[in-house]
């Protein structure tokens, strides 16, 4: 066969495939700080349904599981990983707006801090991430924190004179827990573990739904309900990330964003139902009943100076929201 006529039968040959453009899909990185089967873990996988549903297939989206938030904030700052899917915890230290959500009993219940969250309030707390280089997508949740530890029953806030408790690296929980004589000591979930094995701190404090899901009950076993602060969740992005989406796509994010949040939302509803049954079952002692307005007076000191620092009035609208 002639060389032309060789070249002409694999242009020929080669020609549907070559009709048929390469699908170019984008990668989007999502890490949380927790096990897939928690409750960032049900916001993550809804969120990825939906927009790889709605987008064909142009768009992978990737969950990782990453337990030093303050890390991963960074990395979607600089555009190593596009989101962030975790608690306010360090997120104070980037975008200091936030640090109100953070205030011990600032929210009654779940209803009231979704509904404060999702309202204009929430959302323009997410409207300050622009200017410290971050997108605050929208609010999820982590749930009410509560006290465990390894070395007494907590029944009244002179039982945590003294504790050594793992905080957040969150200056207005810290700030609590040493006016409660306590002595805070930040540290990323990651060294959480190894640190209560070894004695380096004497307790921590979560919702039920992260104790449940990494086992705290093997290295503490007493648990008080103080649910002593809410802890926001939220879905933070990278910038160029978003604007590089079309319209149309950033419209179906939102929306895949959105599911996230319901899955998130409904999983914290289920395990804080059956969690505390769970731990109690696991072995965990368990103080249910609290005397909230003992632990508020003695927090007095610190809710004087967050009045201070922080923004007073949109506490006091926070406080009234109904
Ligand atoms: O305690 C923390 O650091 C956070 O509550 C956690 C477990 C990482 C979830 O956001």
């Amino acid at each position: 066969m002639s060389p032309t006529r060789r070249a002409a039968l694999a242009a020929l040959f080669a020609a549907p495939f070559a009709a048929a453009p390469a699908l170019a899909q984008t990668t989007i990185t999502i890490q949380h700080p927790l096990p897939i089967a928690s409750h960032y873990g049900a916001g993550a996988i809804a969120l990825k349904e939906s927009f790889e549903r709605a987008t064909g297939g142009r768009y992978r989206v990737n969950i990782q599981r990453n337990d030093n938030e303050r890390e991963v904030v960074e990395s979607v700052q600089i555009g190593t990983v596009e989101c962030y899917l975790g608690s306010t915890g360090p997120v104070g230290n980037f975008v200091p707006a936030v640090r109100v959500v953070d205030v011990p009993f600032l929210f009654r219940d779940y209803a009231h801090a979704r509904g404060v969250l999702d309202s204009e309030i929430g959302q323009s707390l997410l409207q300050q991430f622009n200017a410290r280089g971050l997108v605050g997508v929208i609010w999820m949740e982590n749930g009410f924190r509560h006290l465990t530890n390894s070395r007494r029953e907590v029944n009244t806030p002179g039982d945590v004179r003294g504790l050594k408790v793992r905080t957040m690296e969150n200056q207005v929980h810290m700030r609590a827990f040493s006016t409660l004589g306590a002595l805070p000591t930040p540290m990323a979930f990651s060294e959480l573990v190894p640190a209560l094995q070894q004695g380096t701190v004497d307790g921590q404090e979560n919702p039920i739904p992260v104790i449940v899901s990494n086992n705290l009950n093997q290295v503490q076993r007493y648990l008080t309900l103080t649910g002593h602060v809410y802890s926001p969740g939220l879905l933070i992005c990278n910038p160029a990330m978003m604007q590089r989406m079309s319209p149309a796509d950033r419209t179906a994010f939102m929306e895949a964003a959105r599911a996230g949040q319901q899955a998130n939302r409904d999983k914290v509803t289920a395990d804080e139902n059956s969690g505390v049954e769970e731990l109690r079952r696991r072995g965990m002692q368990v103080v249910t009943q609290v005397d909230t307005a003992a632990f508020q007076t003695a927090l007095a000191a610190a809710f004087a100076q967050y009045e201070r620092e922080l923004d007073g009035a949109l506490l006091r609208r926070i406080r009234d929201w109904r």
